[in-house]
């Protein structure tokens, strides 16, 4: 979608992964959808550093509403939890420099029961723009027709001049979604199945992204982007290796970056990955190109991942799946590198810089369901008459 946002895949923190529709606040005080939550985890992306690096979007999953709406129609937050109202909150959160979003869904009903904006498109639009909302996700449990809800819903929002990042779960409701006209409606859009807290749900979308990637990795560009789920680092879920490699594969697949985990006192070691300064940079590339899965061993234990960065550099993922380290080595047939020496950059900073010189083979040794990361820097090879001159001097 050409709306001026979202340029870049969008970073920040969602609040499903982490605390679901968690709404009894007097037992969960500190788990529970409410005001609390949200300032707090602004205050710490603000003060932690996760602002700094690029985590921009503070967004708020399904149960934030009362279970109806005003006798006006219009949506109402539930008052015991966001007794402040929303637009107080998303002022809140953009006082710290982060942006503010909210979650709907195009049916009756959200997925988990709440009032939908079906039959209240232009009310619920506007209200949005009223909140001074950055970012509306758009989620289709009980869509009667995405195809012309998700259109329609999105150019009342661009009618409110403000500009919002659309996030559609439309295709990851469909068999076989038409791509070109998601990504001409939304920002991003969820192509799959909801990702858990587990190491084989990463696995599971990564290989259904592998997979079917032929169908939507040319629509990814500025302003759109392909939307594997959260990322589940920092939770109890995945160790740190497994963290490293979904936030390797997701800076390949140019995917939104969005936390969803207690921000504030992260572990250490979660916490440098998801502020790893290289790594984001690949994702944030300007060119907004998507990567693809240009290889996979027996079995897909073993998988590269490749993309094009801008300036010529290419970012490569070796990722392995299975229980035991590996030891592998790469043909530049198989790592789909054109054929140049090339300076290699390790972005999780165990291995040295080192130089490949074109045609020969690459080594990597990689921990069990683990992955190295590099930069491929294209080193240029000087002119005859470059080289005459320096000979000169
Ligand atoms: C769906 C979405 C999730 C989350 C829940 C909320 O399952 O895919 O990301 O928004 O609904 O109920």
């Amino acid at each position: 979608l050409d709306n001026g946002v979202g340029l870049t895949p969008p970073m920040g923190w969602l609040s499903w992964l982490r605390y679901n529709c968690t709404t009894e606040c007097d037992k969960y005080p500190t788990e529970c959808i409410s005001e609390n939550l949200i300032k707090r985890t602004a205050d710490a992306m603000a003060s932690e550093g996760y602002l700094e690096a690029g985590y921009q979007y503070v967004i708020i999953d399904d149960c934030w509403p009362e279970k109806t709406r005003g006798a006006d129609g219009r949506l109402v937050p539930d008052q015991a939890r966001f007794p402040s109202g929303i637009l107080e909150l998303s002022r809140y959160v953009q006082s710290k420099g982060l942006k503010f979003g909210i979650y709907e869904d195009y049916g009756n009903l959200t997925c988990a029961g709440y009032p939908g904006v079906l039959g209240h498109e232009a009310t619920d639009a506007a209200t949005f723009a009223e909140w001074e909302v950055d970012y509306v996700k758009l989620d289709g449990c009980g869509s009667p027709d995405s195809d012309t809800g998700y259109p329609m819903f999105g150019q009342l929002l661009n009618e409110t001049g403000r500009p919002m990042i659309y996030s559609c779960s439309w295709p990851a409701y469909q068999s076989h979604p038409n791509y070109s006209a998601i990504a001409k409606a939304c920002n991003i859009w969820r192509n799959y199945g909801d990702i858990e807290n587990t190491w084989a749900s990463v696995v599971n979308i990564m290989t259904w992204f592998g997979d079917n990637q032929d169908e939507f990795v040319q629509m990814a560009g500025p302003g759109n982007f392909n939307d594997p789920d959260m990322l589940v680092i920092g939770n109890s879920g995945v160790t740190v290796d497994q963290a490293r490699v979904q936030m390797a594969v997701w800076s390949v697949l140019a995917a939104p970056l969005i936390m969803s985990v207690e921000v504030a006192g992260m572990e250490p070691e979660f916490k440098e990955i998801l502020l790893n300064k290289d790594v984001i940079a690949v994702n944030q590339d300007p060119l907004g190109k998507q990567g693809l899965r240009v290889w996979t061993g027996p079995d897909k234990q073993d998988q590269i991942w490749h993309r094009e960065l801008s300036g010529g550099a290419r970012a490569l993922a070796f990722v392995n799946i299975g229980e035991t380290a590996a030891l592998a080595s790469y043909t530049y047939e198989q790592m789909k590198l054109p054929s140049q020496d090339f300076t290699v950059q390790d972005l999780y900073k165990e291995d040295e810089e080192m130089t490949l010189k074109a045609g020969e083979d690459f080594k990597v040794k990689i921990n069990s369901t683990g992955v190295k990361f590099y930069k491929f820097l294209p080193i240029l090879k000087k002119t005859e008459e470059a080289l005459s001159r320096e000979n000169e001097i």
